[in-house]
């Protein structure tokens, strides 16, 4: 197996209902990692791109996120219908979909 040129990471984790941090789990990061591997296997990515569930990772008032690597890019307010464009402009065009990054205000 070749070494991934890309890896995709969603955070999956789950808290208790009503706890005052949230989770992305509630907002449809399951879903969002289920769209990911289709859109993945539809473009025959599988091998070239790796992608896995995380644990938190951190600002999970901006869930679902999705993180690129080696990319350092963080994706926030992930949806089924903009990871399209994630796949088609950044995973397989290379051009970072600027309008659903992280911003510094957002890591502040
Ligand atoms: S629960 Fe997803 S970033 Fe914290």
């Amino acid at each position: 197996m070749a070494k991934p040129e890309k890896m995709i990471l969603v955070c999956n984790n789950q808290r208790p209902s009503g706890h005052p941090r949230g989770c992305c789990m509630e907002k449809s990061s399951r879903d969002v990692t289920m769209e990911i591997s289709e859109a993945l296997d539809d473009r025959n990515l599988f091998g070239k791109v790796s992608l896995a569930s995380t644990g938190c990772l951190g600002p999970c008032s901006l869930g679902p996120l999705v993180v690129v690597q080696p990319d350092n890019t963080w994706y926030k307010e992930v949806t089924k219908e903009n990871l399209q464009l994630i796949i088609d402009e950044h995973i397989v065009g290379g051009n970072v979909v600027e309008k659903l990054v992280m911003t510094d205000a957002d890591w502040e």
